[in-house]
């Protein structure tokens, strides 16, 4: 038996010694130390050393296995050592080369003004609320006073799930989600994506976003609502900005408007940019329907409130002068940096 243990490490260490690559010495390691390896092989044959030759024995094999080891690891440092030397002289570093510039992302221009938007409606008291992007049939179209029969319902402008669910066309489901929390008063603002089965082209996409705002509380007045949306037209688009509200229909709230602002280009007097027009029309609105704060247990008699959206691409392309909205989605941050 000492003469084979014997054997078996001078065998292991000649090959350690021939081994001129880390693979060659692991190739070695696992001859004689693995689960197969020879030593191993050993170790299993004890069964038939006589037991009271086995403490001597295993003592042995024990012995030759830390001998093995401690000559493989030296050789294991050893071979690292000459790798890491031929690597560096082999890789020249020019020290003389300009460093690399860590690449920084930018704000998307839709973020940017987002966050513009949200601060000045925070500063008037209002929350940040958010609703659902995939949304019920429910909220989206029938708790806002849109009757099954109305054209926006139609497959061609509406992306279905299936009969009950949609991807919301629209924020204004969000105002339905809320009024029916019956937290009171409320002042909100929901940002966030809207869909529509709408063909790509500079002002259209069929993923876009909105801004919903929300206001209930007791007598409330058309006169809050084009108070509130005058300080922030200016706040957004400049002091000098004019507000204009046309009479429009909407659903979900009456009377209803659009509103107009100043073309902020030409200040009015008709440009390019506002399409000769001296006006630009920028959000839908209107004082929330009895019926509306009804279905979302809201008592009508006591309780009013005025609503608003706007759509957030069209907030960022005018104020940042972005003439078509397909830049927007293609993230290119030469495109993004700009802003
Ligand atoms: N949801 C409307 C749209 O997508 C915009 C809108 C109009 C929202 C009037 C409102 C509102 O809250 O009162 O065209």
């Amino acid at each position: 038996m000492k003469e084979k243990l014997k054997a078996i490490r001078d065998e292991a260490i000649k090959q350690i010694e021939a081994s001129d690559a880390l693979e060659k010495l692991n190739d070695v390691r696992v001859s004689f130390l693995g689960k197969k390896g020879e030593l191993t092989s050993v170790l299993k044959s004890m069964k038939d050393v006589a037991p009271e030759d086995r403490p001597m024995v295993g003592q042995l094999v024990n012995e030759t296995r830390q001998a093995i080891e401690s000559i493989l690891e030296e050789t294991k440092t050893k071979l690292e050592r000459a790798a890491r030397e031929a690597q560096l002289k082999s890789e020249v570093i020019d020290v003389t080369l300009p460093a690399k510039k860590n690449n920084v992302g930018h704000r998307h221009p839709n973020t940017i003004a987002q966050e513009e938007v949200e601060r000045i409606f925070i500063g008037m008291g209002y929350e940040v609320m958010e609703g659902p992007e995939v949304e019920y049939d429910l909220y989206n179209f029938e708790k806002l006073n849109i009757p099954a029969n109305h054209p926006a319902k139609d497959e061609q402008d509406t992306f279905y799930i299936n009969k009950e669910i949609v991807l919301r066309t629209q924020t204004s489901p969000v105002q339905a989600r809320v009024m029916e929390q019956g937290k009171l008063p409320i002042r909100m603002i929901a940002p966030g994506r809207v869909f529509r089965a709408d063909e790509v082209d500079a002002t259209h996409s069929p993923s876009f976003h909105q801004i919903e705002g929300l206001v209930i509380d007791k007598n409330v007045t058309f006169a809050d609502l084009k108070g509130t949306l005058e300080v922030f037209v200016k706040e957004l688009f400049g002091e000098s900005t004019k507000i204009k509200f046309r009479p429009h229909h909407f659903p979900f709230t009456e009377p209803s408007a659009e509103v107009d602002v100043s073309c902020f280009k030409c200040g009015g007097k008709g440009c390019r940019f506002c399409k000769g027009e001296g006006w630009i029309e920028i959000l839908g609105c209107g004082m929330v329907h009895p019926h509306v704060l009804e279905m979302c247990g809201i008592d009508p008699d006591e309780y009013s409130g005025f609503a608003f959206g706007v759509g957030l691409e069209r907030i960022a392309l005018l104020k940042y002068e972005i003439d078509d909205m397909r830049l927007l989605y293609e993230n290119d941050i030469r495109f993004l940096k700009q802003f």
